[in-house]
């Protein structure tokens, strides 16, 4: 099966211009200026399909390097499994997810990774990675993360918050870090100061205030910036690469940012909901279908913050300015009836997380229509720079020879309106994004070659997702 996207505008984080790309098998065979013959022969009389993309955008398909597909989670489980999520991620313009293992304390992390197996295979509509989340750091913990990394598990999810659930102590994040600077993979951070957070949260609770707004106000930015600090001394101490994930406060940007300026593999992810969604408007709201718990929907953790202290406005800046790396989404839906409200009269009880995997592509092209970031860096942190940092690039993340077939045509002359019953393929009975408008639109997506949306249908089959066993980490200094 041979491919040819004509006249498109083809857009990678270097660079854009007019090429047609031809697409043989499951992989990019060559970028071509338009109409131009290979070796002689016609290449668009050759294929199979001819897609004209005049006035479209094709970009290489988006990688969301951070879901929680059916985790089992706050006494649930989030409720998009491997077959809905990534199903929804297609249709949103996203070819690759890297979704993590839960190891909570006292599992056996290997059998673990091959549950996930289980979950996975033959259900993904898009291809998928793992990382490795590891609960109570013990000296099995050490020896499964170098089996891991010969299974293709480059990086490894530690919790500073989460007593009792997730939350390693600092001697065995230091021991983990070791590791990492020894075997040469990526340690994620969930970086907020846990002992204080479920202090504040327990008095709050006890004082009452048990409404979903003091979920953000018991997690506030100092004990995001204070664990971010923590996290980077300990990097430093040991040597490994740090990885921060869902950075919401702008206090801890600016430690990333400092770490990044002294020399340090120091990174840091933030998500759509800390560059549009704020503590006032949404996590406080009072109104709407569940009144005074409206807010439940957008609980996560980190929380959202202030917009009166200009976390979100920050957040741009750094994501154009390179001090954050990249967008994923932290996709980790519930729905609101029968899970979120489990935490009616008690914050504390709602399941953390927002679901969002759709919709990363479309969030992330209206700050290039808003002129917060440019057409290439929309690429670079949603497609590149999650291939390069989680050792995938070259067969994902960028349009090139060589690379897999995974493409999406992106029309700038389209529109999106998302919601619940507009573009919503979620699991979800709510949309954390209900009434957005998108001045674009997802309108052909390629995976590996094979169409999988177009306008507006979904075409795939159930298992056309593959794993993808990645290397380490091409982002390092
Ligand atoms: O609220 C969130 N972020 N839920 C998912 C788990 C995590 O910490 O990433
Ligand atoms: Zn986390
Ligand atoms: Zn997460
Ligand atoms: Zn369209």
């Amino acid at each position: 099966m041979k491919t040819l996207i004509k006249n498109g505008t083809v857009v990678n984080s270097t660079g854009t211009a007019t090429a047609d790309v031809l697409i043989d098998g499951e992989t990019i065979a060559a970028v071509l200026a338009p109409g131009s013959s290979l070796l002689g022969f016609d290449v668009e009389s050759n294929v199979d399909t001819v897609i004209d993309a005049r006035g479209k955008y094709v970009i290489p398909g988006g990688i969301d390097a951070h879901t929680h597909m059916e985790m089992p989670f706050g006494g649930t489980n989030a409720s998009d499994t491997f077959e809905t999520g990534t199903r929804a991620a297609a249709w949103g313009g996203t070819t690759s997810i890297v979704d993590f293992v839960v190891q909570y304390a006292g599992e056996n992390i290997l059998d673990q990774y091959h549950l996930w197996h289980e979950k996975a295979a033959g259900n993904c509509a898009i291809d998928y990675g793992f990382h490795q989340i590891l609960s109570d750091v013990q000296d099995s913990s050490l020896v499964a993360m170098d089996e891991l990394l010969a299974e293709g598990v480059s990086s490894f999810k530690l919790f500073m918050a989460y007593k009792g659930v997730f939350l390693s102590d600092d001697g065995q994040i230091t021991k983990a870090m070791q590791k990492a600077a020894s075997n040469g993979s990526m340690i994620m951070m969930h970086a907020e100061n846990g002992s204080v957070i479920d202090l504040l949260v327990q008095q709050a609770v006890a004082a009452g205030n048990t409404s979903p707004l003091y979920h953000g106000l018991t997690r506030p930015w100092q004990a995001e910036e204070e664990a971010t600090h923590r996290a980077i001394m300990l990097a430093n101490l040991t040597g490994a690469p740090l990885y921060v994930v869902h950075v919401s406060a702008r206090q801890a940007v600016d430690q990333i940012a400092a770490a990044r300026d002294n020399g340090q593999n120091v990174f840091g992810e933030t998500c759509p909901q800390y560059l549009y969604l704020s503590l006032e408007e949404q996590l406080g709201a009072q109104s709407g279908e569940w009144g005074a718990f409206e807010g439940a929907k957008w609980v996560c953790s980190t929380p959202l913050r202030s917009r009166k202290e200009g976390h979100q406005h920050h957040m741009w800046q750094a994501l154009r300015t390179n001090d954050i790396q990249m967008v994923s989404t932290d996709h980790c839906p519930f729905c609101m009836k029968g899970q979120k409200d489990m935490g009616l009269g008690d914050f504390s009880k709602i399941p953390n997380g927002i679901g969002s995997v759709e919709h990363r592509m479309d969030l992330l092209y209206q700050g290039v229509v808003d002129k917060k970031i440019s057409l290439e860096r929309w690429v670079e942190v949603t497609s590149t720079t999650p291939a390069r940092m989680f050792g995938m690039y070259g067969k994902k993340g960028v349009i090139q020879p060589g690379a897999d077939g995974d493409v999406v045509i992106y029309d700038p002359n389209g529109h999106t309106s998302i919601g619940l019953n507009k573009t919503h393929h979620m699991n979800m009975d709510y949309s954390a994004w209900e009434g957005f408008e998108i001045d674009g639109h997802v309108d052909t997506v390629i995976s590996r070659g094979k169409v999988i949306v177009d306008d507006n249908r979904y075409v795939g089959t159930k298992g056309d997702g593959k794993y993808f066993k990645r290397g380490l980490s091409q982002y390092l200094i």
